[in-house]
């Protein structure tokens, strides 16, 4: 029988690629956002790509625990994965109870549901930064967390200490997977779907794509200083297709029993790290556009450098980033041409 797989916050960007995979590799899936942080374009680009025109959506707030409750009452869920979050760290350092409240009350919920309704896998979308500024690159999953630099890394960090106790305490009905994001670009192939930053983009390859487009006048690279090869921050920027598929190996492997402890944590991230001066340098090459930029002061809160290992994921999960930096660039660019009408 077919396993169904909800997605919380499945209409943004992460959500919306990773319905996709989900879908092609056999899942059912459920998508439930508020639509407080995008709009209907990802759902229908998931529903074109899929040809999934009844892909169940629900319009619900996760913090509204009767709407969860009757969520998880209407369909029967064997797998959700939790991605309605704010996320952006500047507003979370001005509004930090917003952001505490809405990311964990909203994952609270779906605990306290999911463990109600008889159990469930529960995988959680979390980030790198729980590693603030690490000590020494590339990061394993045993690279000691550090103090967050926000509100917003802190509920990260906040939401994986709830879920390791939520399991624990569970007697089983709870089995839990933290994927540790690292810094997830491009858009799918089809360029259906992808990143539909509201305002002012705050993340660099948005930025990148805009000011390509004529958007944006010009691109801030925040500091060219830092102790790096080429004095700029270096990234393991993350192709968004591959870090959607990481998702499937994740739900799999807990939906197959197949996990070695009650919690899981893997890094998703590629190994690979790149400057923002050699991502903006590989954007224009690819692209064949040019991207105005200057230095700019650091950006508070900026880590130097961090990248990832992803050997657990690679061995355990047997998942690996395989999209080369170039087709991930190609992508972002031709999503953001698709926004223009060009
Ligand atoms: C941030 C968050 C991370 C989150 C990710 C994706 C922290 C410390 N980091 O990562 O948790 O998962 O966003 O939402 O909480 N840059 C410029 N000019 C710009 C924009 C960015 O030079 O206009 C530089 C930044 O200084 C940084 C790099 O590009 O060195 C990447 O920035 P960004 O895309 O914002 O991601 P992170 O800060 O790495």
């Amino acid at each position: 029988m077919k396993k169904t797989v909800l997605v919380s916050g499945g209409a943004g960007f992460i959500g919306s690629h990773v319905t996709v995979e989900l879908i092609e590799a056999g899942y059912d899936v459920v998508v439930a956002d508020n639509f407080s942080n995008c709009d209907r374009t990802c759902y229908e680009g998931v529903k074109k790509i899929t040809g999934r025109e009844d892909l169940p959506l629900e319009v619900m707030d996760f913090c509204d625990l009767d709407a969860v409750k009757a969520l998880f009452g209407k369909y029967h869920i064997d797998a959700v994965i939790h991605f309605a979050a704010y996320k952006a760290v500047g507003e979370s350092v001005e509004k930090p109870l917003m952001y505490y409240k809405n990311n964990l009350v909203s994952f609270l919920n779906v605990l306290e549901v999911a463990q109600a309704t008889g159990g469930c896998n529960v995988l959680f979308s979390s980030s790198a930064t729980v590693y603030g500024e690490p000590d020494a690159v590339p990061v394993t999953e045993a690279t000691p967390r550090k103090p967050a630099t926000s509100p917003y890394g802190n509920t990260k960090t906040m939401c994986e200490d709830i879920l390791h106790d939520a399991v624990k305490a569970s007697g089983g009905a709870l089995k839990g997977i933290l994927l540790r994001y690292f810094n997830p670009i491009g858009a799918h192939p089809s360029a259906l779907i992808g990143e539909l930053p509201r305002g002012v983009p705050n993340n660099l390859v948005p930025f990148i794509t805009q000011t390509a487009i004529g958007k944006r006048e010009c691109l801030n690279i925040f500091g060219n200083d830092y102790p790096t090869p080429d004095g700029t921050c270096q990234r393991d920027f993350i192709d968004i297709v591959d870090l959607a598929r990481a998702h499937v190996f994740a739900v799999t492997r807990m939906i197959e029993g197949k996990m070695k402890k009650d919690v899981e944590i893997f890094n998703v991230g590629t190994g690979r790290p790149l400057s923002v001066m050699e991502l903006v340098n590989a954007f224009e090459k690819v692209n064949g556009v040019k991207v105005p930029h200057k230095f700019a002061p650091r950006r508070a809160g900026d880590i130097t450098a961090i990248w990832a290992d992803p050997t657990l994921a690679n061995t355990e999960m047997g998942w690996k980033a395989t999209r080369t930096i170039e087709e991930t660039l190609k992508a972002a660019w031709a999503w953001e041409c698709r926004l223009a009408g060009k």
